[in-house]
Order: C-alpha cells, then sequence, then structure tokens
C-alpha cells in the first residue's frame, strides 16, 4: 500500500469507515487510537468484518481546485450534471461559517470560542436552479454569503484550524461514497488526496476580474474592477500563502487554463476525462 493511500484514511474515524463499508449500526468513537482501525480497514478488515466490496466498487471523486474566478463553480456544477453525481461547492462551506462568525462577533484569535461556534453550527447544501442552496442552521443564506462583508473576511476564517478541521472532516464524510464532484482549494492535496480525478484551474487575473464583474451584475450588483482585482489578489495572497491547506496544485493534478476556453470547452474536457477514466478502471 502506499504512503498516500495511508494518509488519505487515517484521519476517517471509525464511524466513518463502517458506513463507507456499508455497515449499518450506530458507532461512536473508540476508546483506543481511531487511526489504526482506519488503516486496517483500508487494508481489508472492514471488509471481513462487513463482508461486503463497496469500497472496490466505488464511484470516483473528482476534485477540482483553483483560485477564485477561475470557473471552478460553473465547471463543476455542469460537469457532475453531466455524470449524475453530486457537486459540492467547498468555497460556500467556508462562506457560511464566515457569515455565522460574523453575525455572532466573536475575535479570530479566540479559537476557543470558534471551536465551541463550530460544534453549534450546521451548514448543509440542497439542490438548487442555479446554485445549490446553502443553509446555515437551517436558514437559507444562499444570497448572504456571497456579500463584501463575508467575501472580506472569508480568507481569514478559513484560515482557522478549528475551521479547516470541521470542514475537511464533513467534506470527507459527503465525498466518502464517490459520485461526487467536489470544488474548492485543497480537495485534490488534503481533503481527498487519493481523488480518481484531480483538475486545477486557473486563469489570467483580467478575465478573472471580468467575470467576477459579470457574475456580480446577473446578481444586480455592480462593483469597480480595481477594487475587484484588488480584492482578488489579495485573497489568492492569503489562500496561497496560509500555513493551514494553502491553495496550490496538487503534484498529480491536471492543469487547465480556461482563459480563453469557452464553458461548453472547459466542461467537455473534464467530463471526457472523468469519462475516459471510469472506462480505464472498468477495463
Ligand atoms: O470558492 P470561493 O471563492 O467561494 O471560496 C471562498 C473562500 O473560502 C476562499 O477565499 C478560500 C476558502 N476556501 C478554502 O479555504 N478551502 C476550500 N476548499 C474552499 C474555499
Amino acid at each position: 500500500m502506499r504512503a498516500a493511500e495511508i494518509s488519505a484514511w487515517v484521519s476517517l474515524r471509525i464511524g466513518d469507515l463502517a458506513s463507507v463499508a456499508g455497515c449499518k449500526g450506530e458507532y461512536s468513537d473508540p476508546p483506543g487510537d481511531s487511526q489504526n482501525v482506519a488503516i486496517l480497514g483500508r487494508l481489508g478488515y472492514i471488509n471481513n468484518l462487513c463482508g461486503n466490496d463497496r469500497l472496490a466498487r466505488r464511484r470516483p471523486v473528482v476534485a477540482i481546485d483553483g483560485p477564485a474566478g477561475s470557473g471552478k463553480t460553473t465547471t463543476a456544477k455542469l460537469v457532475a450534471e453531466r455524470l449524475g453525481f453530486i457537486h459540492l461547492d467547498t468555497g460556500a462551506m467556508y462562506r457560511a461559517v464566515t457569515l455565522k462568525v460574523l453575525r455572532s462577533g466573536i475575535d479570530l484569535s479566540d479559537l476557543e470560542e470558534i471551536t465551541g461556534l463550530l460544534e453549534s453550527t450546521r451548514v448543509s447544501l440542497e439542490a438548487g436552479e442555479q446554485r445549490a442552496r446553502i443553509l446555515l442552521d437551517g436558514e437559507d443564506v444562499t444570497a448572504e454569503i456571497r456579500s463584501p462583508e463575508v467575501t472580506r473576511l472569508v480568507s481569514r476564517v478559513s484560515s482557522l484550524r478549528p475551521v479547516r478541521e470541521a470542514m475537511v472532516r464533513e467534506q470527507r464524510r459527503m465525498g466518502r461514497d464517490g459520485g461526487i464532484v467536489l470544488e474548492g482549494r485543497d480537495i485534490g492535496t488534503v481533503v481527498f488526496p487519493d481523488a480518481e480525478v484531480k483538475i486545477f484551474l486557473s486563469a489570467d487575473l483580467d478575465e478573472r476580474v471580468r467575470r467576477r464583474l459579470a457574475e456580480l451584475s446577473t446578481q444586480g450588483m455592480s462593483a469597480s474592477a480595481g477594487e475587484l482585482r484588488r480584492e482578488i489578489q489579495e485573497r489568492d495572497r492569503m489562500d496561497s500563502t496560509r500555513e493551514q491547506s494553502p491553495l496550490r496544485r496538487a503534484t498529480d493534478a491536471i492543469e487547465l487554463d480556461t482563459s480563453r476556453l469557452s464553458v461548453e470547452e472547459q466542461v467537455q474536457l473534464v467530463t471526457e476525462h472523468v469519462r475516459a477514466m471510469i472506462k480505464e478502471e472498468g477495463q
């Protein structure tokens, strides 16, 4: 077994692992070191335990990472639709938590308070027409998480260790059965380092600013190009230099510069790549 394979599994807890393997029943954290159990599971122990080969037949995880405005959401949503996969916008999860932090007025340096806040926070996503609907503790915050206040603070909130740990745990839980396209900054490097397909999207800064302006205008909002440009650059800087899971291309990711691609072209390229991979695996 490769070291990378082990590392992808060690952080799963026994409850997660058991449901990956298709067992029924309630599980709680084991008293000992659950990491060893996770490794055993990957080695076949849990399969024997449950008499089930679902791990071997799992549908792929597609990881799409890249900076703001590189086309991740549009691509991930359409690729997921064409493949019949779930689409998970992990940036929206960080935005929802940021909104909760903003509303609570908690000081970002108080990690204990932040941890407590996360324990009483529920972020869920529901399929929507244009975009998934984001629920924060049951309240629809789909529009509010795109506000300038949230956008300004989200890079700082998402760099906090307790926030990352909680979000990554949840994302792994949602993606454990495969058949999912996750988009974000650290999907191919941290959340699913063993994802079957890894894509890193990039685009020129000018093009990314143009796209953000167009997106804002469809939402009836406006901004100055210069301001947006500075904001995107600052977000890029914070997302790629932070200590916890910085934005970077996984060494085994395919890089796709979308600056001069149409939406249809980029969606087609990624979809075809996933289909080819599935075909290859099936042979
Ligand atoms: O994709 P987006 O612009 O909505 O993401 C908002 C912020 O969330 C982004 O600036 C960094 C953070 N983020 C992250 O740290 N890790 C992810 N997997 C996704 C987003």
